[in-house]
């Protein structure tokens, strides 16, 4: 028999090829998929769109009920909308944020955003209720420790630093995204300042107070250094056949 609800999550750092893994294990199990940092990201991008300081961070929190999301669940279509409620009159508007929450700019930003504990609180309902929706493989930070502590596959992905900041710099400059689409007008950096960028953002995660990165106690590590994605996703597969997950 196979569980006909579950959640697998999928923690670990940057650049271990966990967005694209996660969504082809969902896609190969006929399961949603729940990619959390999309939803950090978003937050970001409403803040950089009202001109938020994403440092200050009681003006963050003051703007969030301003904020609506609408996260897709479905692995093949990963549209993201923001909308966003005028202060004042209370009218609204939807944009799709899809490209942009992968610029860098975003990315910059979402650092001390997804640092911010109002926002960690403001997030962690829906991401609780959506992970809890059905068959899910839900991706993050602190999913198997936070969102869904009772899941039934926790994984931990490692990879190298040096073969993280290969991948992330590769999928920069071949246009062809291995971890998250991105848009035509980034422009690639080169390899050490990819690595730079990596290493801050680690180590921002895994320091900050709230929910920092780190792997649940009962997770199974898988190291991806040496790993293609094909091969990680067959692994993945088979540890969650021994536990009842099947297509
Ligand atoms: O996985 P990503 O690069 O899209 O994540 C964007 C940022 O959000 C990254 O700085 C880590 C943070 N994040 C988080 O703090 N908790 C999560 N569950 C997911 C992402």
């Amino acid at each position: 028999a196979t569980l006909s609800s579950f959640v697998i999550a999928i923690d670990g750092p940057s650049g271990t090829g966990k967005s694209t893994v996660a969504r082809t294990l969902a896609t190969r199990l006929g399961a949603g998929y729940l990619d959390t940092g999309a939803m950090y990201r978003i937050v970001a991008v409403a803040m950089l769109r009202a001109d938020v300081d994403p440092d200050d961070r009681v003006a963050v929190a003051d703007h969030l009920p301003f904020v609506q999301l609408d996260t897709p669940t479905d692995p093949q279509q990963q549209r993201h909308l923001l909308t966003t409620v005028l202060p004042g009159n209370g009218s609204s508007g939807t944009v799709d944020v899809t490209g942009e929450i992968r610029e860098r700019a975003a990315t910059t930003a979402v650092t001390p955003v997804s640092a911010n504990p109002a926002v960690r609180h403001w997030l962690l309902d829906r991401q609780q209720q959506l992970a809890h929706s059905g068959r899910m493989v839900v991706e993050g930070r602190d999913i198997g420790t936070v969102i869904a502590p009772d899941a039934q596959l926790k994984i931990y992905l490692t990879a190298d630093a040096a073969e993280r900041a290969r991948r992330r710099h590769a999928e920069q400059t071949s246009g062809d995204a291995t971890d998250s689409a991105l848009p035509g007008s980034i422009q690639p950096d080169g390899l050490a300042a990819v690595q730079a960028d990596l290493d801050r953002r680690d180590r921002v995660d895994s320091s900050r107070d709230t929910s920092p990165l780190r792997a649940a106690a009962d997770a199974v590590h898988v190291d991806t250094s040496t790993m293609t994605i094909q091969e990680v996703v067959e692994h993945l597969l088979e540890l969650a056949a021994a536990r009842g997950i099947r297509a």
